[in-house]
């Protein structure tokens, strides 16, 4: 058993409380690989922002488990080494689907993980979010549950259709679960294609009036918000300029994003966004320079974009920057 302490990272709860507190939100990035990590960490040093280190089942796997931890560790003695004053960074395992997943996470160097039951029937959701609360609460790892579902369709992620959280549900499900946190489903999906709309038509609003009902049953609690990315228009139109096929993608407006940060959602999750950015790099790259064949000639370019993308992320849209 390796524990998170001993890694370097924290668990989610004083972030939650300082970003509550002053009304931001605290980024989740998602990383598969050791340019979107390293991107990451420098973007959220530069800019003095804390960090939820985000690891999926699929991420997982292909990235392999111990590495993967080891990975982590590294990023945090590469942290410390780019800063006397270290900002804080959390290694969290995203839609965990089981009390397996997410000991095997405890148990091997995460500070926070999620069980998403939100698919289940309520009573098996409360269920099983309990269960791993019960455990990860032995060694001080906090808990992220989720309640509705969001549409979307990924790798592990999967669902045709939405449905809100009722905002009724919520306060039951965290006092019989004893979760640090609660990702809703407000509007928001997975992926790219967030919203079938026409182009130039304006996406529909996030359901801000569930937000508050949520933040008026369960006050001060910390809300999760999943798929937040923006699917950024200037990379989608490269992707599509340099051979690609992303037509009617299309993501969460930046300011609808700023808006929520200020509530009592402390998390915000942001997978899309830095897929696209490399995607768009690479593509432009392999488009321009034909006879190039050394990787680091365009990872090195995409790990650049990404930390220009996540560091506005910060500064424009979480508000997390200037924080730590
Ligand atoms: O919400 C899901 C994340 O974007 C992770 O996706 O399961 O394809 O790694 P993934
Ligand atoms: P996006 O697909 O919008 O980036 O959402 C990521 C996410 O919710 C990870 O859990
Ligand atoms: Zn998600």
């Amino acid at each position: 058993m390796v524990l998170y302490k001993e890694l370097g990272f924290v668990n989610t709860r004083e972030m939650f409380n300082d970003a509550m507190k002053n009304g931001y939100a605290v980024p989740a990035y998602n990383f598969n690989n050791m340019e979107q990590l390293q991107a990451i960490i420098t973007a959220c040093v530069r800019s003095r922002s804390p960090v939820i280190l985000q690891v999926s089942k699929g991420a997982r796997e292909y990235a392999n488990a111990t590495l993967l931890r080891w990975m982590g560790k590294g990023a945090i003695e590469m942290m410390k080494e780019m800063t006397p004053k270290p900002i804080p960074v959390a290694l969290h395992l995203d839609h965990g689907d089981s009390f397996e997943l997410c000991k095997s996470c405890v148990d091997n160097g995460f500070s926070s993980v999620m069980i998403d039951g939100s698919s289940l029937p309520y009573e098996e959701n409360v269920k099983i979010t309990k269960q791993v609360v019960e455990y990860a609460h032995k060694y001080d790892v906090t808990v992220e549950g989720e309640l509705g579902v969001l549409a979307g369709i990924e790798e592990h992620v999967s669902s045709e259709k939405s449905h809100y959280t009722n905002p009724d549900d919520v306060e039951d499900f965290v006092k019989k679960t004893g979760v640090d946190s609660l990702a809703i489903s407000i509007g928001t999906s997975h992926g790219a294609y967030k919203f079938k709309v026409k182009p130039g038509e304006e996406v529909p609003p996030l359901r801000f009036d569930i937000l508050e009902e949520v933040e008026k049953r369960i006050k001060g609690f910390p809300i999760v918000l999943h798929g937040s990315s923006s699917v950024l228009k200037e990379y989608i139109d490269m992707i599509n300029r340099y051979g690609g096929k992303m037509e009617n993608a299309v993501g969460v407006p930046e300011d609808q994003l700023r808006k929520a940060a200020k509530s009592a959602v402390c998390k915000i999750n942001i997978d899309s966004d830095g897929r696209l950015v490399m995607t768009a790099i690479i593509r432009k790259i392999f488009a321009e320079k034909p006879s190039e064949f050394d990787p680091r000639k365009y990872l090195g370019p995409a790990r650049e974009e990404l930390i220009k993308m996540y560091i506005s992320k910060n500064e424009n849209v979480l508000g997390s920057a200037n924080r730590v």
